[in-house]
């Protein structure tokens, strides 16, 4: 019977003789905000265009999620959509919210908010993560340290704008800081 896979495997590395030599690991990157329909959809869509142009699609897996489940199975908000659209990205998350077996499908878990990241610091299972979870802006070169990523959803529409400009900023500073510690 062919062992389980391991869902971070996919695939495998072969020699110049075609003998498998070892698994290629994906890494995986999750956005977490409080809804999943602003904030970490626009950050995901940003980084899943950042990865392609960089052709690592095969090897950085972009997710998103929420910590609340308000919004569970919607699409992203039609401001957030609208904003990035005209920067040519598409959003195609639906909300979902994170759940504690997350810790075990991601190496990198990315905040948005300080309060998302104390959220989820208060969830089962956060103690014995091993990757890395940390603040999104933490990533943004223009920010303080422990900036938050503004909550734009009861604001007016330049608020999507800047959480887009943010979400620019820190998806290229976190694809550096992967590409740098994995070798990429
Ligand atoms: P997000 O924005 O966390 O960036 O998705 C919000 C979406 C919905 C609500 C708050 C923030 N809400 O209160 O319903």
């Amino acid at each position: 019977m062919a062992p389980p896979v391991d869902p971070l495997v996919h695939g495998f590395m072969y020699d110049r003789h075609g003998q498998p030599r070892g698994l290629l690991m994906s890494i995986r990157v999750c956005f977490v905000c409080l809804g999943n329909i602003c904030r970490s959809p626009t950050a995901d869509g940003v980084m899943v265009q950042l990865v392609h142009h960089a052709e690592l699609s095969d090897q950085i897996i972009v997710d998103s999620a929420g910590t609340s489940a308000h919004h569970v199975g919607e699409g992203a908000d039609r401001r957030s959509a609208a904003v990035a659209l005209e920067r040519g990205y598409a959003l195609t998350s639906r909300s979902r919210q994170f759940v504690p077996s997350d810790w075990k499908r991601f190496d990198y878990v990315l905040a948005m908010d300080r309060s998302n990241l104390r959220n989820l610091q208060r969830l089962p299972g956060a103690r014995g993560f091993t990757g890395t979870l940390a603040l999104f802006r933490d990533f943004d070169p223009t920010a303080a340290r422990g900036s938050d990523t503004p909550d734009p959803y009861y604001g007016g529409s330049g608020g999507f704008d800047d959480v887009l400009d943010i979400c620019e900023r820190g998806c290229q500073g976190l694809l550096d800081h992967i590409r740098a510690e994995h070798g990429l």
